[in-house]
């Protein structure tokens, strides 16, 4: 939880706010060189596929010293774990004995969280492209989204957190104290995916690149549980034609303005 930015100096409690926890995070700010002491904090940062909001979200975790949960990666490590058990969607019993067996941990890493689901580094594993498919019936099944959702909601309950997914500013913490909604246009969302593709050594055309979001983005705006929707309270940021850099930079201000003013 210690470390430091371009923002400035991040650190656990010590004396500042009296009570001498750990959980607190002071962000000493460079311009005023004023403490600000962030304890419990909840950031719900919500968009579609392609809009940069992993990124984002790890990296504004990073700078703020918060956790950063990807609320995603439940819903791939699900489907993962569904496939295996060969798990019928249709069949409650069978859903109930996968989510007995789903144990799921995230370990924080600089560049990344690895994902570990019983004992195994799943982290590669639910990035292919048939869990791109599979995870969307997953994620539109009503209990396995409760219980997802409790899971979260679980985590986000140890404060200091940016949570990151398609619901978590609307059905898993409505109550957040930053809620903001990252968009991009289908055609630079469809390039960054392709991007991202091509870093993990996998190909595929812009053209089906393109058709997947659209499908994911109908599944996910459509679906009856939990659908992708901007909270009325959300702040929208649109990231198109922002580098990656300039897009962190902006939620970063957005979300210590919205922070400091709730101390
Ligand atoms: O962000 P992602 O592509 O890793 O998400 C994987 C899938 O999980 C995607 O189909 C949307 C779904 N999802 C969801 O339904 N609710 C969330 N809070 C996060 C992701």
């Amino acid at each position: 939880m210690v470390g430091s930015s371009d923002r400035g100096e991040t650190r656990p409690c010590d004396s500042h706010c009296g009570c001498r926890c750990l959980d607190h995070i002071i962000i000493v700010m460079p311009e005023t060189n004023t403490p600000n002491v962030f304890h419990g904090k909840v950031i719900a940062l919500d968009g579609p596929a392609g809009s940069g909001k992993s990124t984002t979200a790890r990296l504004l975790a990073r700078r703020l010293g918060f956790e950063y949960l990807d609320t995603g990666a439940t819903y791939r490590a699900a489907a993962l774990l569904a496939q295996r058990m060969n798990v019928s969607l249709d069949d409650d019993q069978q859903v109930e004995r996968m989510l007995n067996q789903f144990h799921l941990h995230f370990v924080a890493e600089t560049d990344k969280n690895r994902v570990i689901l019983n004992d195994e580094d799943i982290t590669a594993a639910i990035r292919s492209g048939e869990i791109d498919r599979l995870v969307t019936p997953v994620a539109g099944h009503s209990g396995i989204r409760r219980f997802l959702a409790a899971w979260q909601r679980e985590r986000a309950a140890q404060g200091n957190v940016v949570l990151e997914g398609r619901d978590t500013g609307t059905v898993v913490c409505p109550d957040a104290d930053v809620k903001i909604y990252l968009d991009a246009s289908l055609d630079t969302r469809a390039r960054r995916r392709q991007l991202d593709f091509e870093r993990t050594g996998q190909t595929a055309t812009l053209e089906d690149i393109t058709n997947d979001i659209i499908r994911r983005d109908k599944a996910d705006t459509e679906r009856a549980h939990g659908p992708l929707k901007r909270a009325d309270d959300a702040i929208v940021v649109d990231t198109s034609g922002m580098t990656i850099e300039e897009q962190v930079e902006k939620v970063c201000q957005v979300c210590l303005q919205r922070l400091s003013k709730k101390l």
